[in-house]
């Protein structure tokens, strides 16, 4: 169903951040394995949170929601993960699936696992190659695409690995197939990815260490065998969905935007860095930790923008961000240089043209690079007037919904049924700020 957002000459308000989707799959995860019951609240509802949450309720653990954001996981402690009655289906979520093969793989049990199209388009053999290192088997040969089924093991050897990608899912997968292994696994980062698997790890009581070598270079040990307890804990904000208000706030002739308690974690920054080169002044006032994690609240406003060269260093700190970045560039004056992100070529969709074509189609400029892309900047607010193909993928839908509260003519999207995965509440959201996004053509 198509839906278009059409320009607006002001954006205002007052916004609270959803839940964070890293820290809400890695919370029902891990109180799903540990002793005792465990207490979120701000939990994101999201539709791929909740299939992380329904496929812990298949393994064996107790997931209820007690309230708005409020969940309950009584996690099975010493009993372990037992095997599932009917197929995991992961939906459209990398995140909960990838992380998921890694705690099952250390448990005697047997899954068949499944998820959407763009899903099962998307390459599982950089989880199950460590995996099966370590004891692992599976049905995923040779192409390493879902569907498939797993066989973990009781008794798992660690390793240590060195993703050949920067890639939190793939440290993550391993680490928790590390904590039912025998002896200390160790991942070797070449470039520092989100690090929320060791902070809540550290909160659930286990032991991590970390420590840094010659360059970026990140190592993360961790001992098999250790009991994780349950917490109580508020899941702090989403930065990645935080950014598309912000943005919205930037490119609004008219923007004042305020949005509450967004986690600041230096492995997700990236793009609140790479938009103060572009020339934003972004308020951020400390207001307490969650859950480990630093909280602030940020403020954006209209803002005259200067295309950049995105440094490589700021990638795996914005890998979600790239969508919104090119709505920047498109308001932005000059070029916009992203390189070193080859990764975008494997998410939700192939990213890189995603954006591109969602840029072309609105007449901007922009061509595709094998590991990034270049947009030519307008200036100001770009015609607009097209129609985006979204390809199953929520931060591509709401790209372009944000594009279209600011350029010149209406932008649409073929559909947003696919929003409900990371932001839930975002068309009400925008609402709040005074966007005029409905259903229908423009
Ligand atoms: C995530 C890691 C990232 C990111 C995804 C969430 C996580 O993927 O794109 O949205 O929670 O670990 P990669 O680790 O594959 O880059």
């Amino acid at each position: 169903m198509v839906w278009t957002s059409r320009p607006v000459s002001r954006l205002h308000g007052v916004l609270r951040a959803p839940g964070d989707k890293s820290c809400s799959h890695r919370a029902l995860i891990m109180g799903g394995i540990a002793h005792g019951t465990s207490h979120f609240t701000g939990l994101l509802e999201g539709d791929d949170v909740l299939r992380t949450g329904a496929a812990m309720q298949a393994l064996g653990a107790t997931v209820t929601r007690t309230g708005a954001g409020q969940w309950e996981v009584t996690g099975t402690g010493a009993r372990g993960l037992t095997s599932p009655a009917a197929a995991l289906d992961f939906g459209n979520s990398g995140t909960g699936s990838r992380l998921m093969m890694g705690l099952m793989a250390g448990y005697a049990l047997t899954a068949e696992l499944c998820g959407d199209a763009s899903l099962s388009a998307r390459p599982m053999n950089r989880i199950l190659t460590p995996l099966r290192q370590m004891g692992l088997t599976d049905t995923a040969e040779p192409h390493g695409r879902l569907p498939f089924r797993l066989t973990g093991s009781a008794a798992l050897q660690a390793i240590t690995y060195a993703p050949p990608q920067a890639s939190a899912q793939i440290k993550s997968a391993v680490m928790l197939a590390g904590l039912n292994a025998h002896g200390t696994t160790i991942v070797e980062e070449a470039k520092p990815t989100r690090d929320h698997t060791e902070r809540m790890l550290r909160g659930f009581g286990a032991e991590v260490g970390v420590s840094r070598g010659a360059g970026q270079v990140r190592t993360i040990s961790l001992l098999g065998g250790q009991k994780l307890s349950a917490i109580e804990a508020a899941i702090p904000g989403d930065p990645s969905s935080a950014a598309f208000l912000i943005a919205a706030g930037l490119i609004s002739p008219d923007g004042n935007v305020l949005v509450e308690g967004v986690m600041s974690n230096p492995t997700r920054s990236g793009f609140y860095d790479l938009a103060e080169l572009m020339g934003a002044r972004l308020g951020a006032e400390d207001t307490g930790d969650a859950a480990g994690e630093r909280l602030i609240d940020i403020q954006s406003g209209s803002a005259s923008l200067i295309g950049r060269n995105v440094p490589e260093r700021l990638v795996p700190s914005m890998i979600d961000e790239f969508p919104i970045l090119g709505v920047l560039a498109a308001f932005a004056t000059g070029e916009t240089v992203v390189t070193g992100a080859e990764e975008l070529r494997v998410k939700e969709t192939d990213r890189v043209k995603a954006v591109v074509d969602m840029l072309r189609a609105n007449g901007v400029e922009a061509e595709e690079r094998e590991d990034g892309f270049v947009v030519q900047g307008c200036g100001g607010p770009p015609p607009g007037g097209g129609l985006v193909e979204t390809r199953h993928d929520h931060r591509i839908a709401m790209s372009a919904l944000i594009m279209g509260t600011a350029s010149q003519k209406p932008v649409s999207v073929d559909d947003i049924s696919m929003i409900d995965t990371s932001y839930p509440e975002f068309l009400a959201h925008m609402a709040t700020l005074g966007a005029d996004i409905s259903e229908g053509a423009s």
